[in-house]
């Protein structure tokens, strides 16, 4: 049976061997996926290891954090997004080598796009963080044809570094993008995405809500405990909270396609994992 697992540390919280379970039933697919827990500094031995204990049979992972660099370190064939994101989270082991995409920013903006039914071509956009869950999302982003993309930072020379490197993508789609600092953001937005970490420590959304045009979509890319903070605050300030369900069910969705061909029903699966989150 074909092998696919889950790398991260922590992982035992990871959806994504229910997820992929739950596509398979759904496509017919016969596949096995687990999760592996991989000690920091570890991940290019828990890759060989993963794929010698199932010689054969292994055909790839998905990566969570903190192993997205190293995983695009160790890929010998990155697609473009992965390449610009500087971090992956899909690998396919392939006769050629290993094969590495990022499905998180197809993932971002298919949820925005499909599951919450709001547009982000023609929009302005303010992307909160510049560090790896940003830069993984920024591409895509882009491409999806915003008129305004702002990426706003703490630190604003990470903001400046992740906005020179997308400046050819934007110009391709003409999108105006610029890097902005927290506490200087100027205009209001359509779409909020909060990429940075500062809730995780219990901290307060770092931007002003002046930021949100009602109605705005406020959307987080983490989910359950880790976005209330950002999402109380949207609703606050007129806003339509958002959590980072969607955009886990939609980036592990194209990681399926890629594997198996085959696209899920991610509306019905992102339904049930709703559920399941809400009930606990
Ligand atoms: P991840 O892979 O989750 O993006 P990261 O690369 O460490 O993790 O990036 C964390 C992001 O959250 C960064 O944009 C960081 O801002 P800095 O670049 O200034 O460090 C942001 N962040 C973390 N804690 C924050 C806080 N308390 N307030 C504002 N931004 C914060």
């Amino acid at each position: 049976m074909d092998l696919y697992c889950v790398m991260g540390n922590p992982v035992e919280h990871s959806r994504s061997p229910w997820i992929h379970a739950r596509f398979a039933e759904l496509t017919s697919q016969t596949l096995s996926y687990g999760r592996r827990l991989v000690p920091i500094g570890g991940f290019a031995d828990a890759v060989a290891a993963f794929r010698a204990d199932h010689s054969g049979t292994a055909r790839g992972c998905n990566v969570t954090v903190p192993f997205k660099f190293d995983a695009a370190a160790l890929a010998q064939h990155l697609t473009p997004r992965a390449a610009l994101a500087h971090a992956i989270n899909v690998i396919s082991f392939r006769d050629d080598g290993i094969h590495g995409d990022n499905s998180d920013g197809i993932g971002l903006v298919n949820d925005i796009t499909l599951h919450a039914g709001v547009p982000i071509a023609g929009s302005e956009l303010l992307l909160l963080g510049a560090g790896g869950a940003a830069a993984g999302v920024l591409g895509p982003l882009l491409e999806a044809g915003p008129r305004r993309v702002v990426v706003a930072n703490r630190t604003l020379a990470k903001a400046i570094a992740l906005v020179q490197r997308h400046a050819a993508l934007a110009l391709q789609h003409h999108v105006s993008l610029e890097a902005q600092e927290l506490h200087a953001v100027p205009g209001t937005f359509d779409v909020v995405v909060n990429a940075t970490a500062s809730s995780l420590a219990g901290g307060e959304v770092p931007v002003d809500g002046g930021v949100l045009k009602p109605g705005a979509l406020a959307i987080d890319m983490m989910y359950g405990p880790a976005a209330a903070g950002f999402m109380a605050w949207a609703r606050a300030h007129g806003a339509v909270p958002r959590d980072g369900l969607g955009m886990l069910v939609e980036q592990a969705a194209e990681a399926f396609e890629t594997w198996r061909g085959v696209r899920p029903p991610t509306a019905t699966v992102l339904a049930e994992l709703r559920a399941i989150v809400d009930a606990k």
